[in-house]
Parts: C-alpha cells; structure tokens; sequence
C-alpha cells in the first residue's frame, strides 16, 4: 500500500497511544484480554488496512474485542484517528493535537488519557503481524480475519511474506481457541488457491468457500473492506473462505 507520509504523524499517534497495544519484548507473551475492559474473547485482524472493517465489525459485535494489525504506522493512525472519530472521542485538531470529545485541545505530541471504557472494544497493534502472533498464548483468540492481504504474485522471491503461508497458518492454529475460524477474503485467484492448499495442508477444515462472495448467501451479511470496494468498482469477483483448525487430527 502506498502512503503518502502523514504530517504530525508520530505525534498524533502518540495522542491516541491508549489505543494502541504494545508487543511485549521479544520472547514475551501476553494474554490480549488483559488489555481490555471486560475479559470477552478477542478477535484479530492482519492487515486491517485503514480501519473501515474491523471498525464496523467492532460496532455490529459491541460485546466481542478486537485486536487490528498494521505494520505501516501512517495506515494504522489513519484506522485509529477515524476509529476514534467514530467512538465520539473527538477529532484530529490543529497542528497534530487532538481536540477531545469536550472541545479541549491536546497541543501536538501530547497524550490524550482515555479511560479503559471509553477506549471501547479494538486495540492497535503497529507492528508485523507475525510478531504479535508470536507473542499470543495458545488459544487465546477466538478468530483471525484477512482481507485483501498482499498477494505477493508477480514476486515468487517475497511469497514468504504472503500472511497464509505454513508458517502464519501453524502459528494460527497455536493461538486460535477450539472451533475457532480463520476467515479470508480477496480478489486474487492465484493467492486464493494458494491458501486453500496451504490450509488443507496445515491440517484445516474449509468450513465456508465462495469465489463470487457478492453473489453468495453471505452478501447481505458482509462488510465491505476499502480495497473490497475498489475491486468491486473494477468488476473483479470476490473471494472468500473461512477454515476451522482440526487440532486433534495433528
Ligand atoms: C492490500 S491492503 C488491505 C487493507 C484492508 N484489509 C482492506 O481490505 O482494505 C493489505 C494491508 O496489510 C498490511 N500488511 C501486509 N502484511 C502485513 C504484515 N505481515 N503484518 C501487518 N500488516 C501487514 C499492509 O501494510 C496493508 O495495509
């Protein structure tokens, strides 16, 4: 994804750094629950792009908790401003500051305090997805979720960076709860038949699988992603699947 270098970027990520949550260091583990209000599962994202899914996926399930990975730090402040934006907790103001839900402004860099509850229900990880994944214990997530990761086609030599390779899908598997679901959706056969055969290879069962989402039963039910709605306008059909580990067959 090409981004255009945010003015005041690190500044205004550190006014909404309640959002964010931290790594441990390298080697930690930590439980992604204790990071929020309520001890409800938690849900990840790989990839979430500028925010618009995981932000209406996080209204429509008020009682579940979200985790949203990206590790380019000017995408990922763009999904927390507007994500703040949406939970009324004020709005990008003069200089980088945040002018807060009462009309108070935070003078560029500073930290806006937002209580736990206000924080509502997704954190942010900036960061590659496989080092928070790393850092998860066993079965502590209750589904992951991939739109549009990056395909990585024309480049054989990066497909290792592809988010459903064996390595990401073992590691999936370690952190997802029993009956948890790995969820999946893009436009690109090649990577589409790519993380069938991966999955079947890892031990998944493929629960759910269309190659033309907005003409299946789930239509109604689905939220559009932002690169879901430039493939749409481009007439590309959409891909999706979810898969159900098969722990006990390992
Ligand atoms: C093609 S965009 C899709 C964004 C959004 N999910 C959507 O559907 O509109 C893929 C996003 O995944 C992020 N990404 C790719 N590999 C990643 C990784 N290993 N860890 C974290 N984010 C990653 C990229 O930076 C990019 O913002």
């Amino acid at each position: 994804m090409r981004v255009r270098k945010k003015r005041h970027g690190s500044e205004r990520l550190a006014a909404l750094s309640d959002l964010i949550y931290t790594i441990p260091a390298e080697g930690g583990r930590k439980d992604p629950k204790t990071e929020f209000a309520n001890d409800s599962e938690v849900i990840m994202e790989v990839g979430c792009g500028k925010g618009d899914f995981i932000r209406e996926l996080s209204m429509r399930e008020p009682s579940k908790n979200f985790l949203a990975v990206e590790r380019i730090g000017d995408v990922a402040l763009v999904a927390m401003e507007k994500y703040a934006v949406s939970r009324n907790l004020g709005r990008l103001g003069y200089n980088g500051g945040w002018m807060d839900e009462n009309g108070i402004l935070h003078p560029t860099g500073e930290k806006y305090e937002i209580s736990p509850e206000k924080r509502g229900n997704v954190r942010f990880v900036i960061g590659d997805a496989a080092d928070i994944v790393a850092s998860l214990p066993d079965g502590s997530l209750s589904g992951i979720i991939a739109n549009f990761s990056d395909p990585w086609t024309r480049k054989n030599k990066y497909a290792k960076r592809r988010l459903t390779t064996p390595q990401f899908l073992g590691e999936y598997m370690r952190v997802l709860a029993d009956g948890a679901s790995f969820s999946f959706k893009t436009d690109d056969e090649e990577l589409f038949d790519y993380t069938l055969e991966m999955l079947g290879e890892a031990g998944y069962q493929i629960t759910f699988k269309t190659r033309d989402l907005h003409s299946s039963e789930r239509a109604g039910n689905n939220i559009i992603t932002e690169y879901e709605r430039n493939f749409m306008e481009k007439g590309v059909s959409i891909k999706m699947l979810e898969a159900v580990p098969q722990k006990e067959k390992r």
